[in-house]
């Protein structure tokens, strides 16, 4: 063999050699270590994730650029040295190549290191603290954030004779987010605070802090506290008579999340909220979603952490469309920036700036419709900034 002939055999060799490593990559499974709380008092966002991604596979097939999804499940039990311990545990042991899920915002925080360490995609699907994607740079959030969730109310609220307002979060970050972005923009528009109370995360007695509310003698009693906590506050709400003293129940959407909202009762009739995702969204996408989720799951009803769940797959799929099967940690997070589709939600985009996401808030009140109780959109703010800025 001549020289030139040797230089084109190198090449041929070294040619089949790429094609069979892409080849070995494309037929590894790709593992998505999914960290939910799966018990304990956080469990319905767990189990309302785990419904969407398992109707998104079904829907979608598992296989998506010649690689096989494989989904780990953990439960962390709203614990966040469990959620770390778990992350590092899929990276290393079961080489995990994406990290999704993460329930509520310390839980978020505690994987966040992993993640920078690992250089591994991590899909925040639930938690809304608007620092979160600060905290690595593989971060990206598919679920929506308080300022976001709660700016819209802070707008609405004044302008509908609600000029007075007590305010009530639970006492953990994406609580202090929510009341700080409704206090500055609420004044902003004219409205006066009257009083402002933060209450525990873990097994709060509302008894005391809703009288509190009420002695304050506001127009408006304003909430937020993580999914699943609703039902306990509207309770006190209905007890204590809040509503026939003429105080209105408003907040962001967490308050009145589907999951429960049907359970609790006429009480929750009128409660205004500003929220990314309704069950009731009447677009054919969310007619479809919700038909599926609910043939899938017939003793549930799909709440705004379901969509988080889904959307989260979506970009799975997309971002390894666009990577031929790569979730390398910088190749799967430059795919990501600047993403857009159509959720059951509506139009929603990854800012590229920020990693997070921008979305359509809708402004809804709680009626009965066929018997049910659900929150019925009748306004929306178009592209609303992870920091709660409108256009
Ligand atoms: C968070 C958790 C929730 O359940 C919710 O509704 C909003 C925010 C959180 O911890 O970030």
């Amino acid at each position: 063999m001549n020289a030139r002939t040797v230089l084109i055999v190198g090449l041929v060799a070294l040619a089949l050699v790429a094609c069979m490593a892409s080849d070995v990559l494309a037929q590894q499974p790709l593992k998505i270590g999914l960290i939910l709380p799966m018990t304990g008092p956080f469990a319905s966002t767990g189990r309302q994730v785990v419904a969407a991604v398992k109707l998104y596979v079904a829907q979608h097939g598992d296989v998506v650029a010649g690689r096989k999804i494989e989904v780990l499940l953990r439960d962390d039990t709203n614990a966040p040295e469990t959620t770390k311990r778990y992350a590092q545990e899929l990276v290393v042991n079961d080489h995990a190549e994406v990290l999704a899920g993460f329930g509520l915002t310390p839980l978020a925080f505690a994987a966040a290191p992993i993640a920078t360490a690992a250089k591994t995609p991590m899909i925040v699907m639930c938690a809304g603290t608007l620092v979160i994607p600060q905290k690595s740079p593989y971060i990206v959030r598919t679920s929506f954030t308080l300022p976001q969730n709660t700016a819209p109310i802070a707008m609405w609220a004044p302008k509908h004779g609600i000029k007075k307002v007590f305010t009530l979060v639970a006492d953990y970050a994406p609580g202090i987010d929510s009341e700080t972005t409704f206090t500055r923009v609420f004044k902003a528009n004219g409205g006066e605070i009257v009083g402002q109370v933060r209450v525990p995360v873990q097994n709060p007695d509302y008894a005391p802090f809703v009288q509190r509310a009420k002695d304050a003698k506001p127009d408006a009693l304003f909430v937020f506290v993580p999914s699943g906590e609703g039902a306990a506050v509207m309770k006190q709400f209905a007890e204590r008579g809040l509503a026939k003293g003429g105080i209105k129940f408003i907040g962001p959407g967490d308050v009145t999340d589907d999951d429960i909202l049907d359970s609790m009762g006429d009480a929750a009739i009128g409660t205004i909220t500003s929220h990314d995702y309704s069950a009731a969204h009447s677009s054919a996408e969310n007619v479809a979603y919700v038909a599926a989720f609910e043939k899938a799951n017939p003793d549930m009803r799909p709440n705004f952490m379901s969509v988080g769940g889904w959307d989260g797959m979506e970009l799975v799929y997309r971002v390894l469309k666009k990577t031929n099967g790569s979730a390398e940690g910088d190749k799967f997070i430059a795919a990501a920036k600047g993403m857009s589709w159509i959720s059951p939600r509506g139009k929603i985009t990854i800012d590229p700036k920020t990693r997070d996401i921008i979305q359509d808030v809708y402004i809804r009140e709680v009626k009965r419709v066929n018997g049910h109780l659900f929150n019925v959109e009748f306004d929306r703010i178009p592209s609303v900034q992870p920091d709660g800025a409108v256009e």
